[in-house]
């Protein structure tokens, strides 16, 4: 079975860096760098939709120097991209909590999401000031307006996006860091030590190897 929804938790772009002996702002953007490359290539390889974690809410309380780095490499990722994710027919989105993120920043992701729009080949989401558990409370409060109990089908609908067939953390720590905790019910996990920056499309396809060879049982028996 091939991976249809694929999540990755770009993680170790710091430690990359540092044993390289250059600022973390230089994991960055070499992280950026290999976010592009990988994005293209998932889709070339019958990945449908990608959900890539490329900031945290908390990451936002690191270092004002860091945090502003990123911003600015955001701020040249969106008008870059959005063509070409165009023309190779990917939808773009944004999930997180746009509150948090600078105006101007929000004003590129909504050109961005405006302009790849009609794009059906696949779709391809950044979580930035992301929190898994913000999503859910934001979905229960929705809930709770409408004023009657949902089944689990409309109160997933309520959510950002839908349920993760793999989930990938590069960096080697193993937890999820605030990640799509409801969406993952289901996902096989892969844990790697490699760090973001240091992961090639050949390690996508070798993950994607592994999850064909997975048994997904649903907690139901195989017969
Ligand atoms: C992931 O890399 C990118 C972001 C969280 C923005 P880190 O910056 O967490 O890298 P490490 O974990 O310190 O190596
Ligand atoms: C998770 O990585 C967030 C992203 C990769 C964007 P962190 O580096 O922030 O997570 P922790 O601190 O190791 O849990
Ligand atoms: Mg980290």
């Amino acid at each position: 079975m091939t991976a249809k929804h694929v999540a990755i938790i770009m993680d170790g772009n710091g430690r990359w860096a540092k044993k390289r002996l250059l600022p973390r702002s230089a994991g960055h953007r070499a992280g950026l760098k290999r976010m592009i490359s990988l994005s293209g290539h998932a889709f070339d390889v019958g990945v449908e939709r990608l959900t890539l974690y490329a900031l945290s809410e908390e990451n936002l309380l690191r270092p004002k120097e860091e945090v502003d780095g990123l911003f600015d490499l955001f701020r040249e990722y969106f008008p870059a991209q959005h063509s070409e994710l165009k023309e190779h027919g990917i939808r773009l989105c944004v999930i997180g909590n746009r509150a948090l993120l600078p105006a101007d920043i929000c004003e590129r992701i909504d050109e961005a999401e405006a302009a790849t729009r009609d794009c059906t080949r696949g779709t391809l989401c950044l979580a930035l000031a992301y929190s898994g558990r913000g999503e859910i409370e934001r979905a229960a409060n929705l809930a709770v307006r409408g004023g009657r109990e949902l089944t689990r089908e409309e109160f997933s609908g309520l959510l950002s996006v839908p349920p993760v067939d793999f989930l990938i953390r590069t960096g080697g720590e193993m937890r999820l860091s605030d990640f799509l905790l409801y969406e993952s019910a289901y996902a096989e996990l892969y844990f790697t030590k490699k760090l973001f920056p240091d992961f090639t499309n050949g390690d996508l396809d070798r993950a994607l190897k592994e999850f064909s060879l997975r048994d997904r049982r649903f907690g139901r028996v195989r017969s």
